[in-house]
């Protein structure tokens, strides 16, 4: 069955039915999700929703919002992190796609000082990278002695040239609903991206998969992404869905079994 390896079921938009999402997940073909954090507040409320689903998370600030990234905060992710339902830090990154978002040195140093709070738990990352994918690549050679248990790029939208640049870093990469899109053209993406290396997610509820584009995404629409994914490597639907539930619980559950 498929692992949404990025859902937030935490987003208001979702929030009031995250209760019905995971009742439907065996009629969708979906073993579990992970349910992303973008803040604080969102991450303790997706350990919340993690334990009371019996789901899994990932606790982190996004980089939008890494004004409120102190050592109190990471002293609280820590705090969080105890749960047996966190699986990683995420998602952190660097987005420089927005003017009026935090400065880029700003940003740079929130994302290694969450670097540092994975490294210490032990636990994988998850990155979100918009218009910033050579930066982050600088920080993963910086930081490199403290990349020790695993990262993902989440919602990977760079270019077929830079996998082979993250791929120096052992990294995975997570596709969603922006795949599907009509003018998407990344089939030579799909290609690139090392199969045992492979994850699928939502993002849930942003990008919506085709043809249900302008509704709110949910969990269950991850078929399509997959469908997609399953079509350009010409292989089975059920053989990419094995594939990618292996490789999520390769990094995220390996730790916490
Ligand atoms: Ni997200």
């Amino acid at each position: 069955m498929i692992i949404d390896s990025h859902a937030h079921l935490n987003d208001e938009r979702l929030l009031p039915i995250a209760g019905e999402i995971v009742a439907g997940f065996k009629a969708n073909n979906i073993e579990s999700c992970i349910i992303a954090g973008f803040d604080y507040k969102s991450s303790l409320l997706g350990v919340e929703l993690a334990e009371k689903y019996s789901q899994y998370a990932l606790i982190g600030t996004h980089p939008e919002e890494i004004k409120e990234v102190t050592n109190v905060i990471l002293g609280k992710y820590k705090e969080l992190a105890k749960s047996s339902r966190v699986v990683g830090i995420g998602e952190i990154g660097l987005d420089y796609y927005y003017e009026d978002n935090p400065p880029k040195e700003e940003q740079i140093e929130a994302f290694e000082k969450q670097i540092m709070l994975a490294d210490e738990l032990k636990l994988p990352i998850a990155l979100h990278v918009r218009d910033a994918y050579g930066d982050c690549l600088s920080v993963l050679k910086n930081m490199h002695a403290h990349l020790n248990s695993g990262i993902l790029l989440h919602c990977y939208s760079g270019s077929k040239e830079m996998i082979r640049e993250f791929n120096a870093f052992d990294c995975y990469y997570a596709l969603g609903g922006a795949i599907t899109f009509k003018n998407a053209k990344k089939d030579e993406v799909i290609k690139e991206i090392p199969i045992n290396r492979l994850l699928v997610e939502t993002d849930c509820p942003y990008l919506t998969p085709h043809p249900h584009r302008g509704e709110t995404n949910e969990p269950k629409y991850i078929n399509l992404t997959v469908e997609k994914i399953a079509a350009v490597l010409e292989k089975e639907k059920e053989e990419i869905i094995d594939i990618t539930n292996k490789n999520t619980k390769t990094l995220f559950f390996k730790i916490r079994g």
